[in-house]
C-alpha cells in the first residue's frame, strides 16, 4: 500500500487521475446523484458534501445549481486543498470549505440547515458504531425535508459472494491497466 495523506489508497494529488481505473461506474455515481437532486421538488439552497475528496461532485453540480451554496467537508487536508484548487473560480458565497474533520466528529456550527447532504464512498471506512454516529450527524444538520444521499461499498453476505466480487473488480481494474494493491 502507498503511504497516503488520506484514507484512500491514492495520494490526494494523484486521486483524480487514478480513481476512474479503480472504481467501476465512479463518474456515473456523480451524474446519477445530480439527476436525483434535479428531480426534487425544491432547488437546494444549502448542500453539504461530506467526504468531498477532491471536489469532483461539486464541480459537476455547480453549473446545474448556480444558486446553491456548497459546503465541503473531509478529514484530509490534502483532499480539501485539491478541492479548493479545482473550485477556486467559484464565487465565495457559493463555496464554504469547512475545517478538516471526519463526519462522525464534526462539530462546527453552521448558520443554515442543509437541504441536501451527500456522503459518497466515504463512510464505509468506519465501524458500524462510527457509521451510525456519522449518519446521525448528517441527519441533525438537515432541514426537516432535507435529503441525505450516501453510496458505500458493501460486503457480500457469503464467502462465495466476496470471491466473485473480487474477481469482478480485479477484471475491471486489469482491463483498465490497473491493479489495486490488495
Ligand atoms: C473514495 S474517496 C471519495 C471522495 C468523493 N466523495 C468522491 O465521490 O469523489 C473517500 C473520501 O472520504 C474521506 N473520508 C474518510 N473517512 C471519512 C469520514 N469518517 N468522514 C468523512 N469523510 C471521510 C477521505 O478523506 C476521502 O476524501
Amino acid at each position: 500500500m502507498k503511504d497516503t495523506d488520506n484514507t484512500t489508497s491514492h495520494k490526494s494529488d494523484e486521486y483524480d487521475s487514478q480513481i476512474e481505473d479503480i472504481i467501476p461506474y465512479y463518474s456515473i455515481f456523480h451524474r446519477e446523484i445530480i439527476n436525483l437532486i434535479k428531480s426534487l421538488t425544491f432547488e437546494p439552497k444549502n448542500w453539504l458534501d461530506t467526504g468531498c475528496g477532491t471536489g469532483t461532485l461539486v464541480n459537476m453540480a455547480r453549473d446545474i445549481f448556480p444558486r446553491t451554496r456548497f459546503y465541503l467537508l473531509d478529514p484530509s487536508k490534502g483532499m480539501l486543498n485539491e478541492a479548493q484548487k479545482k473550485l477556486s473560480d467559484m464565487p465565495a458565497d457559493c463555496l464554504k470549505l469547512l475545517k478538516p474533520s471526519p463526519t462522525q466528529n464534526f462539530s462546527q456550527k453552521l448558520e443554515d440547515k442543509m437541504d441536501v447532504i451527500t456522503a459518497i464512498q466515504c463512510h464505509h471506512y468506519l465501524s458500524l458504531g462510527e457509521r451510525k454516529k456519522a449518519t446521525k450527524v448528517c441527519y441533525n444538520l438537515l432541514n426537516e425535508d432535507g435529503v441525505y444521499i450516501t453510496f458505500e461499498n458493501i460486503k457480500p453476505l457469503t464467502r462465495e459472494g466476496i470471491e466473485i466480487g473480487k474477481v469482478y473488480w480485479g477484471n475491471f481494474q486489469l482491463a483498465r491497466g490497473e491493479m489495486f494493491p490488495w
